[in-house]
């Protein structure tokens, strides 16, 4: 078998409530770490978006997978399957929106569900987020085995059973695990390979990123002439992007004009390209892609970027200003203790929605039958027809009461 690099070919996002193992699970099946930033580590939970890539290996042996290149189980060699990239999201309440951003680059996921406390108001939220963007490649991990005994783990099987029927997970295989000591992972795996397939991809589409980092690589004191530019970080999710290709970034940048905040779309060119943390000359859908730019680095630290849309110029969908939705709302609010009914809209209320990696906040401008009209504070790039999650503030935090349909 060559030992050519490959980029990864699908993104699976870990999601689910806060400490039921999402992390863990990706170090199990990656043997990476994904939590890395200092608050991550000070508190505990993931905060950020997290990617890390790995091979899908098989025994053709014993029959078992793995991602290593011998069989952990018999010691034969392994064959190749496909490389793939998880997503591991964060649980938390607050940071739903976050999660929401991720979801949006999922094309399939792993919905991780601690057998010790079962379905929890995370885990509605999440799988909720999975079927606002459509996502129905979906397989359900249930996690920390071995804390309970097996009537537990056969009571919290019938529990999830219930709980999925008529969502897009209703055909989910539920796989037994236990994340920490690594057992049942080869079966989580083959469920993978068996209900979360690539995609197939039109490499000739016009390219379409979106951008969930940017950063400024320049180390503080860095001589003018030794800057380098802007880099922005995300994930293709439609064609490819070449080193030396010339792009449009939308909305783009903001500006001032006569007191108002408004935003101007921006083209550079790629100066370098990494994929799976390599660097290459093109760049696919799959796993996160980093797009060194011309950019003044000023504009992409500190994740100015993100929500972006990065294609070629003049072939990226529209960007709004005002925004013409045709709304689903839930009938009761997900992610909360108690599920509260979700009141209708009303104008002049304050929505916050996401669309892609985009969020944004709305204000209601028009009602309609099951049609609403928002002044967005910051404009988006979307397509008509693309979906948009909505939250209303709720005591104190932002939960998810419905989605809509961009209407031209
Ligand atoms: P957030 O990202 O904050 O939502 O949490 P998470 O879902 O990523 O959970 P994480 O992997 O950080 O694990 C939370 C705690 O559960 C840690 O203390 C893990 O060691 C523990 N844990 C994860 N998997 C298992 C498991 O299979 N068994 C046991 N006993 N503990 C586990
Ligand atoms: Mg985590
Ligand atoms: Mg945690």
């Amino acid at each position: 078998e060559k030992k050519e690099f490959r980029q990864a070919e699908v993104n699976i996002g870990m999601v689910g409530h806060v400490d039921h193992g999402k992390t863990t699970l990706t170090k199990a099946l990656t043997g990476i770490w994904t939590d890395t930033h200092s608050e991550e580590l000070r508190r505990g939970i993931t905060i950020k978006i997290g990617f890390a890539d790995a091979e899908i290996r098989k025994c053709p042996h014993c029959g078992r997978y793995s991602s290593s290149p011998v069989c952990p189980y018999c010691g034969h060699e392994t064959e190749f399957e496909r490389r793939v990239s998880f997503i591991d999201a964060p649980g938390h309440e607050a940071l739903m929106t976050t999660m929401l951003a991720g979801a949006s680059l999922m094309d399939g996921a792993v919905l991780v569900i601690a057998a010790n406390e079962g379905i929890m108001p995370q885990t509605r939220e999440h799988l909720m987020a999975l079927q606002i963007v459509g996502n129905r490649n979906i397989v359900i991990a249930l996690n920390k085995i071995e804390l309970v005994d097996r009537e537990k783990v056969i009571q919290r099987y019938h529990e999830i059973r219930e709980f999925v029927k008529g969502t897009v997970a209703e055909n989910a295989p539920i796989i037994p695990i236990s994340a920490l000591h690594g057992a049942n992972v080869d079966v989580l795996l083959a469920a993978i390979e068996e209900f979360i397939p690539t995609p197939e991809r039109d490499p000739n589409k016009p390219p379409k990123m979106l951008v969930l980092r940017s950063f400024d690589v320049n180390k503080p004191g860095t001589k003018p002439e030794k800057l380098v530019g802007g880099v922005i970080g995300g994930s293709i999710i439609q064609g490819k992007l070449r080193v030396g290709d010339e792009i449009e970034i939308r909305p783009g940048v903001p500006y001032e004009d006569h007191g108002r905040i408004r935003y101007e779309p921006i083209t550079t060119e790629i100066t370098s390209l990494q994929a799976g943390g390599r660097f290459v000359e093109e760049a696919y859908p799959g796993g996160l892609v980093g797009v060194g730019t011309k950019l003044d680095p000023y504009l992409t630290k500190g994740d100015l970027m993100a929500g972006n849309v990065v294609g070629k110029p003049g072939q990226l969908p529209p960007v709004w200003e005002d925004l013409r939705l045709e709304v689903r709302l839930l009938e009761r609010v997900v992610g909360t203790e108690e599920e509260l009914k979700v009141e209708p809209i009303k104008r002049r209320e304050v929505l916050l929605l996401n669309v892609g990696t985009a969020r944004t906040m709305g204000l209601v401008t028009g009602l309609g039958k099951d049609e609403i009209e928002l002044k967005l504070q910051i404009p988006i790039c979307a397509e008509v027809g693309d979906r948009v999650a909505i939250s209303r503030q709720v005591g104190s935090r932002w939960r998810l009461i419905g989605y809509g349909f961009i209407r031209e």
